[in-house]
């Protein structure tokens, strides 16, 4: 709704790189360019580079925090560095916030609230990961009145629900989600399945990054090739997204939303893939 709402054909729109991938889709389908702009060395948004792609068609930046696929969780400091730089750009871009993860923080942190720090923020969120939903489709657009033009923006969407042809979630759930607002399922046994399977890999010789959020591990592969490194995992029955479909290769996203049994009977074959990527079959 929202970006069917803000974008003519050929406007563009800003992603970070790694990307969730139906991203790219979700703006062509309304007409708009995805323009990938790459993170730093930590996967936190670099501002400099995002001031760098911004054009004259540059209509929004999405950002995801915590992220899909990297786990980071965006500190305050960094979105209130790109609101500023967002404010010195002299035309209006909406800052569209992906918010499904927001209750998926470890080690008793917290995510900043982007709308707080950002003033041109919409949020669009989903109770598919909070409430584990996946498949409901249930979730909401919000619009900060700090927005430039909110008002107008609401009536756009609204009437933009009319035109997309989705079916609205029934009112009776409706009702029963705004009841259910700050509810959350329980984020403990993911950050213990975290615990469990980055120290495993770690031991095996991974690089490994924890991530502070989200249910995912953005894993570095031990070969550059992270299509032939997801293939020789599958070998060993564990399965794993390429990097590469995220717009970053050398890098494969395992999920932490299977059973804890399930993730320590997947240890051996990380570990036999890991040494077969040495030239060592010892396994
Ligand atoms: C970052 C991100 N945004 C949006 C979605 C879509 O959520 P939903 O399935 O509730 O439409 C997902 C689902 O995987 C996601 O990871």
């Amino acid at each position: 709704m929202i970006l069917k709402s803000i974008l003519d054909p050929g406007d563009e729109v800003l992603v970070l790189v790694p990307y969730f991938a139906e991203y790219q889709f979700y703006i062509a389908n309304h007409g708009g360019r995805m323009v990938p702009v790459e993170t730093g060395a930590a996967f936190l948004p670099d501002v400099e580079r995002i001031a760098e792609a911004i054009t004259p068609r540059t209509r929004a930046l999405i950002l995801n925090t915590p992220n899909n696929p990297t786990g980071r969780v965006y500190p305050e400091g960094v979105l209130r560095d790109l609101d500023e730089m967002l404010k010195r750009a002299g035309q209006p871009i909406t800052v569209i916030s992906d918010e499904p993860y927001k209750s998926f923080v470890y080690d008793g942190g917290r995510q900043p609230e982007v709308a707080s720090c950002i003033a041109n923020t919409a949020i669009c969120n989903s109770w598919s990961k909070s409430l584990g939903l996946p498949g409901e489709r249930i979730g909401y657009l919000a619009l900060s009145p700090r927005l430039a033009g909110a008002a107008d923006l609401r009536r756009a969407c609204a009437f933009c629900n009319r035109t997309l042809g989705f079916i609205n979630a029934p009112a009776i759930w409706q009702w029963v989600m705004l009841e259910s607002m700050d509810e959350a399922i329980d984020a403990v046994p993911y950050e213990h399945r975290r615990n469990v399977l980055c120290d495993a890999l770690e031991a095996i010789g991974y690089e490994v990054r924890r991530p502070e959020g989200s249910f995912y591990i953005f894993l570095k592969t031990p070969i550059p090739d992270d299509i032939a490194f997801t293939r020789r995992l599958a070998e060993e029955g564990v399965l794993a997204v390429p990097g590469t479909g995220f717009g970053r290769s050398g890098y494969i996203r395992l999920s932490l939303t299977i059973p804890l049994e399930k993730i320590e009977g997947s240890i051996g074959g990380f570990r036999r893939a890991f040494l077969s990527s040495r030239g060592d079959n010892r396994g």
